[in-house]
């Protein structure tokens, strides 16, 4: 599938002609430090009560953007719409209309959960006791309550991004957006995060988030952009983008590089379908329907005298799904790090 057929197919028909406003519509969106094109020419269109995914490694520039469009950085070139206004024009009113939250949880550790939220309330404009009721309001929302009273310092992980996404809701913003909301939390954390966010979503807001993670997407969003090196590489349902690399990967390497011609025909004779053959020498990643077909592909293989060092069947990953849509892996020309060494 290509990279034209993948776009604007899910959902229903955008209204493009005047009718309801996109939660977001971004043109050619540009930001360049320096040299380097973080953003090169991003288009978006987030619909309103959708949760949208914005997937791409690190440095691809999925903060970058979230920044231009919160008004946080300017936008060198290209134009966003947030429901119908201009955020350049406009970003007064744009930082009523999105709710934003950081990477790493800004909040002061010395206070405690509740006085944080209070305060953050007060720096909003909001009257004395109307914050404490939003903060005891967000406390039971974001189920903190038991941890209301302790100082941000020993909170965990988890509960410090709670509370920072509890922050960023202090004034109902109708859309929100989520900067790997997840990276670093564990499996159950992750797991509370997502019905949370579900939760904001089911309560009228439209989500826009970015992942590094295709599980996430995959289990969160509507609707996902791939985003490398600051270009859209792809656009749609997570099943579409899933499909262009099955839904299983076999992944093999030959004991014999020289047989990768014959191994690639007859993956084509048994599937029907290419495999693709990666930039490390002997490696194949072969798209699967079901898993199962595995067997059939190694069968075959053997008949015919290609001989294997490892095989592996997985779910296809992100990476898999950037070698698929871009010919390259995912760990790029990053300076930042991986998740396991941040
Ligand atoms: N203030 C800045 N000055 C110079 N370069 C920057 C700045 N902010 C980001 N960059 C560069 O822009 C590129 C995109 O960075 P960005 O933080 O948007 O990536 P990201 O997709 O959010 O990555 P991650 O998953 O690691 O958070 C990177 O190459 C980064 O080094
Ligand atoms: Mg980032």
């Amino acid at each position: 599938m290509s990279i034209t057929e993948l776009r604007h197919t899910g959902g229903g028909p955008a209204s493009d002609d005047g009718g309801t406003d996109l939660a977001v519509r971004a043109e050619g969106l540009v930001k360049t430090f320096g040299e380097h094109r973080a953003v090169d020419g991003i288009d978006l269109d987030v619909r309103p009560g959708e949760i949208f995914g914005v997937l791409g490694p690190n440095g691809a520039g999925k903060t970058t953007m979230l920044r231009m469009l919160a008004t946080l950085l300017k936008i060198d070139a290209g134009r966003a719409e947030i429901f119908g206004v201009d955020v350049a024009a406009n970003p007064h009113v744009i930082r009523q209309l999105v709710g934003v939250t950081g990477q790493y949880a800004s909040v002061d550790e010395n206070l405690t959960a509740r006085e944080n939220l209070w305060l953050f309330s007060r720096l909003q404009g909001i009257a004395a006791p109307r914050a404490r009721r939003i903060a005891t309001e967000l406390l039971a929302q974001f189920g903190l309550e038991e941890a209301a009273g302790k100082p941000i310092a020993q909170f965990s992980g988890g509960m410090r991004r709670r509370l920072d996404l509890a922050a960023s809701l202090i004034t109902r913003p109708p859309l929100i957006f989520l900067d790997e909301p997840t990276t670093g939390l564990d499996p159950r954390t992750r797991g509370q995060m997502w019905d949370t966010i579900r939760g904001l979503v089911t309560d009228g807001c439209t989500v826009l988030l970015t992942t590094q993670y295709l599980d996430e997407a995959d289990q969160l969003a509507d609707r996902v952009a791939v985003i490398d090196h600051g270009r859209k590489v792809a656009e749609g349902t997570p099943d579409e983008l899933k499909t262009t690399v099955g839904n299983s990967a076999l992944q093999l390497l030959l004991a014999e590089p020289g047989q990768g011609p014959a191994a690639m025909e007859i993956v084509r004779r048994v599937l029907g379908s290419d495999p693709i053959l990666s930039p490390e020498q002997g490696r194949l990643n072969v798209a699967l329907d079901q898993a199962d077909l595995a067997a059939d592909v190694l069968i075959a293989l053997r008949a015919a005298g290609v001989s294997i060092s490892s095989v592996s069947v997985a779910k296809p990953s992100l990476d898999e799904v950037f070698l698929a849509l871009t010919g390259h892996e995912t760990d790029g020309d990053d300076q930042t790090g991986t998740e396991e060494n941040r």
